[in-house]
């Protein structure tokens, strides 16, 4: 079983920590190719994962798209509130010039290529970017929070410009993936992280909808690039999701049993996740349990052996020793 972990290059590992704070700010070191190169290929080396997702943050989308974006030290990201004319103002910006958005993006793309150089063949190289609604809850909230209000509210109230939003991020992103693809990614993961915010009929016109545009668009030029999708909090919709994203491999979060998500999607399909992050900052017996569960939960089938979200800063590096030991000890 393949195994590599969500924020897996962060500041739980030391090394991490140092080029951090050589780089400058957190932004500075997505641009600097050679730097996120560096804190990309740390956690490879350190623990040998069979998978490595580039270094980058969802949130460069919207600043290639014009808006100020900014990191703040016991925050996070910080953005000014869009209104629906300054979202309409994007887009056409976006749709007059895409070529300025791609330029932005540069940078990432050849950490990308120099990734795909450094990294041993048999190494994953994964891509990655934000879903359009999650990416959507900072552009309209301005900052993370825990039930994403101001985006809900901004989607009733706005629902066209909101749509168009959408459509724009999905365009947007599409462009992205297929140049990392094109530079080098093996797969790419499509993080939803705040799905699980949205009311079903929210969920469908929202998260499902516009990751199917996605995926047609991927698919109409890299048909063979496998695309996960990550729907974080939508367990309970895992099987529409799955299928009519046309994703070919869905993230598991920690809250489902690898069995019951198994028995809501084809047996074709990949899963990936699913261990609680908390259980990196515990003791290894709890470790070990969940990870014999996901191992007999998805046995015979193919399942990716990963956390159900980002490890967190003060998760341990004797508990990834252990979880990626165990996992390979089947
Ligand atoms: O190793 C990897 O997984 C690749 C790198 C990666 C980062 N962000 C680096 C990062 C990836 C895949 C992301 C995705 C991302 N960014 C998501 C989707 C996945 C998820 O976690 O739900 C979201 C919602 C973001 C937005 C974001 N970026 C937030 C909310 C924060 C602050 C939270 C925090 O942990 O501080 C970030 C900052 C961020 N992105 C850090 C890292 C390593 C920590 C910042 C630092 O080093 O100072």
């Amino acid at each position: 079983m393949p195994i590599w972990m969500m924020r897996q290059a962060g500041r739980y590992l030391p090394e991490y920590r140092k080029t951090r704070a050589q780089a400058g700010s957190f932004l500075d070191l997505c641009y600097n190719p050679e730097l996120a190169c560096e804190v990309t290929l740390q956690p490879i080396r350190r623990f040998g994962f069979d998978g490595s997702i580039l270094f980058s943050d969802i949130l460069v989308v919207p600043h290639a798209l014009g808006q100020d974006v900014r990191f703040e030290e016991g925050i996070g990201p910080v953005l000014p509130p869009l209104s629906a004319g300054e979202i309409d103002a994007l887009i056409v910006g976006f749709e007059s010039d895409p070529e300025r958005f791609d330029r932005h993006l540069d940078p990432v793309i050849e950490t990308v290529e120099r990734l795909r150089s450094a990294l041993p063949d048999e190494v994953t190289l994964l891509g990655f970017c934000g879903a359009p609604w999650t990416v959507a809850t900072y552009m309209v909230g301005g900052r993370g929070s825990p039930d994403q209000a101001a985006a809900r509210k901004f989607a009733l109230n706005e629902p066209d410009v909101f749509d168009r939003l959408l459509h724009c991020l999905a365009e947007a992103s599409v462009r992205y993936l297929s140049r990392q693809i094109s530079a080098g990614a093996d797969a790419v993961q499509i993080f939803d992280s705040w799905a699980g915010s949205l009311s079903p009929a929210g969920f469908q016109r929202y998260s499902v909808g516009p990751i199917a545009e996605m995926v047609e668009g991927l698919r109409a030029r890299h048909a063979g690039t496998p695309i996960i999708g990550f729907a974080k909090g939508a367990m309970h919709a895992l099987g529409p999701f799955s299928a009519k994203t046309g994703v070919n491999a869905v993230g598991l979060d920690w809250t489902i049993d690898v069995a019951a998500a198994r028995s809501q999607v084809p047996d074709t399909m990949v899963t990936q996740g699913n261990i609680d992050p908390q259980l990196m900052t515990a003791g290894p017996d709890a470790l070990d349990a969940a990870v014999d569960a996901m191992m007999r939960g998805s046995e015979g089938l193919p399942h990716v052996a990963n956390l159900g979200h980002g490890i967190t800063p003060d998760g341990q590096i004797d508990q990834v020793h252990r979880f990626i030991e165990r996992v390979r000890a089947g």
